[in-house]
């Protein structure tokens, strides 16, 4: 087993969420929430990583199905925290070294402060280097309770403050780096008298304590790094926070979006310098943008799409798995699904490509400086030559492929000679 490890909990239903699936599968600026807590991990340095499943157990495996690095351990009863982290102790038999243990339903923690964790655990030779956090609303968190000098005595759950307790606003946001096997002497050791009757993990510190072990908690953490989604409310609150992020990035680094509140990109978007996002776009999944385009308002650009440099997408246009070539243009009312658009080309108003045949998808290609029509049909397959052009309203049929140079009207389109 290589290390850092990390342990991400996320075995329990999420009642709050009044929902059928797993917390942790709801999605922040489309991706699961746990997708971000893995990538923040690896992020910190993790070579292992463990996610601990129990409710909707096949559904989380199955969202993370694609990285198949990550070890799943199931905790059959969601009896605690503690009880979860103790589920993986199999998986991590004769493993001696750090271990990040976090929760699945803060998506908005970044690797930054768990690197730092991990550090200053490893120099302040700590059996557990808690990170906290000082917020300006407490509610719902585990507080840090410290002593007349400053020093760590436990955590206390908000069900089980007194109302002195209560008002203190450092918190626990469940960022603990641990050293095992340490840890498993603590969570041997936990019990379930508090109010919920469940094992929990924020015991731990303070057992280690007891224990005469060296136990420090850090104030490394901001507020945003630690929202917590237990409701619908949270993760509306995770998504705008995240999309600030997002956008942040993209304008420092020369992206125009010019009313970022009513604009959504995707974080794996990448847009290039001098382009500028008009209001009301939507740019889900991996896009890339070149450099000087317009995109919007009201343009959906989905998953697979390309925009080369100059290109220009506007009002209710949709491009889907689709490359649009260098000073290509769709300004207005457009639907662009699985084509390869070549340069300067000009996508009229109202033209579709029917790329779904009810059955499968078909692809389109359309060579450089064509012209296509206003309101035009391209069904597909179908491929459109270099400097073609298709008249308005013009139905190119399937596999009626338009040659070079060639004009093509009516319906079905037809060489423009041959139609007189
Ligand atoms: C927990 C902490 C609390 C902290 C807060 C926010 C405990 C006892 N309390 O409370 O101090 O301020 O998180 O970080 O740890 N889970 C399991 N198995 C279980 C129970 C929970 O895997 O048996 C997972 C859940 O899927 C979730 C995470 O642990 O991802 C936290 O559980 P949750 O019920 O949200 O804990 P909080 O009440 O928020
Ligand atoms: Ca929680």
């Amino acid at each position: 087993m290589q290390g850092p490890v990390a342990i991400i909990l996320a075995a329990g239903h999420g009642k709050r969420m009044k929902s059928e699936r797993a917390k942790v599968l709801h999605e922040v600026c489309g991706r699961p929430m746990i997708r971000y807590v893995v990538e923040a991990v690896r992020g910190a340095g993790a070579r292992t990583i463990i996610v601990v499943v129990g409710y909707g157990a096949d559904q989380v495996r199955e969202a993370l199905a694609d990285e198949p690095d990550i070890l799943f351990a199931t905790q059959e009863r969601q009896l605690g925290t503690g009880d979860a982290v103790r589920a993986c102790r199999p998986l991590l038999e004769g493993y001696q070294g750090a271990t990040l243990v976090l929760v699945g339903d803060e998506p908005l923690i970044r690797p930054e402060p768990l690197a730092d964790l991990l550090t200053r655990r490893e120099t302040e030779a700590a059996a557990c280097l808690l990170g906290t956090a000082i917020v300006p609303d407490p509610t719902g968190f585990g507080r840090i309770l410290r002593d007349g000098a400053g020093r760590f005595l436990r955590i206390v759950e908000e069900r089980d403050c007194s109302p002195e307790e209560r008002a203190i606003r450092e918190v626990n946001p469940s960022c603990y780096a641990f050293e095992l096997p340490g840890l498993w002497d603590a969570l041997e050791r936990l019990d379930t008298g508090n109010a919920q009757g469940e094992y929990y993990l924020t015991d731990a510190p303070q057992l280690l304590e007891a224990m005469g072990r060296r136990v420090i908690a850090l104030p490394c953490l901001e507020p945003d790094d630690i929202l917590g989604v237990n409701t619908r409310q949270h993760l509306a609150q995770a998504h705008a926070i995240l999309q600030t992020r997002i956008q942040d990035r993209l304008m420092e680094a020369g992206v125009s979006i010019v009313d970022p509140r009513n604009t959504y990109v995707d974080g794996r978007a990448s847009i290039g310098r001098d382009s500028v996002i008009y209001p009301f776009s939507v740019i889900t999944g991996t896009v890339r943008v070149g450099v000087g385009c317009k995109v919007g308002p009201y343009a959906h650009l989905r998953d697979g799409t390309v925009l080369e440099d100059g290109v220009e997408v506007g009002a209710f246009v949709e491009v889907n798995r689709s490359t649009l070539g260098a000073g290509s243009k769709a300004r207005h009312l457009a639907y662009l699904g699985d084509a390869t658009v070549g340069q300067s080309v000009n996508v009229g108003a109202g033209v579709i490509t029917a790329n779904f045949d009810g059955k499968l998808k078909h692809a389109t290609t359309i060579g450089d400086q064509s012209f296509l029509g206003s309101g035009s049909i391209l069904v597909a397959p179908v491929r459109i030559g270099s400097n073609a052009t298709i008249g308005a309203g013009a139905v190119v049929t399937k596999n009626h492929d338009v040659a070079d140079g060639q004009t093509v009207v009516g319906v079905p389109a037809r060489p423009i000679a041959e139609n007189r």
